[in-house]
């Protein structure tokens, strides 16, 4: 297998400051929860929060979707929810990809209704040309092609979550 670099580390600091900027004017004054969505998102996330000055607060939620390795379901499991008390607070779900858009299609809905003053959504990538559903996606970093992504958060089979910059895996 070889791996090309398709999005490189200055680029993902860039937008990342970029966003934070942007994500630091939006909540000026209002309570912020960066909800982070296991596993791909812990590293946007920890970039991302030190790119905002506000006091913000930091939680976590695990998913995982029916289905094969590459291939969303649309069916989402929660394996670890939030454990802090988000009423009446303005929570930013990050994510590191939105590519179906049936994960943050789901989590949106799902947030809608536990009494949040708002719900929006971060990804520091997407591949719209992928989108199954209508999904407005607030912050949004690096548009990438519809290829298969490994690194900055994004794994196959678990692996490379680690790998700096992301990668397109190409078979030899
Ligand atoms: P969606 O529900 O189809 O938008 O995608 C949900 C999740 O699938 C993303 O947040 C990623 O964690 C994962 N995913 C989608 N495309 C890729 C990829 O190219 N590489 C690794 N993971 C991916
Ligand atoms: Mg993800």
């Amino acid at each position: 297998m070889k791996f090309e670099v398709l999005v490189t580390k200055e680029e993902l600091k860039e937008k990342t400051a970029q966003l934070g900027k942007k994500i630091t004017e939006d909540y000026k004054g209002k309570d912020l929860v960066l909800v982070g969505v296991l596993k791909g998102g812990f590293i946007f996330l920890s970039d991302l929060a030190r790119e905002i000055d506000l006091d913000l607060t930091v939680d976590f939620i695990s998913v995982s979707s029916y289905g094969d390795s590459t291939q969303s379901s649309g069916v989402v499991r929660i394996i670890k929810d939030i454990d802090s008390d988000i009423t009446g607070k303005h929570v930013l779900l990050v994510e590191d990809l939105i590519d179906t858009g049936l994960t943050l299609k789901y989590l949106k809905e799902l947030f809608n209704t536990k009494g949040c003053a708002s719900v929006k959504l971060a990804a520091i990538m997407d591949k719209p040309d992928r989108r199954k559903v209508d999904l407005h996606v607030d912050y949004v970093g690096i548009e990438i092609p519809d290829e298969f992504v490994v690194g900055y958060g994004l794994d196959y089979a678990g692996k490379y979550r680690n790998l700096p910059e992301v990668y397109v895996i190409r078979e030899t």
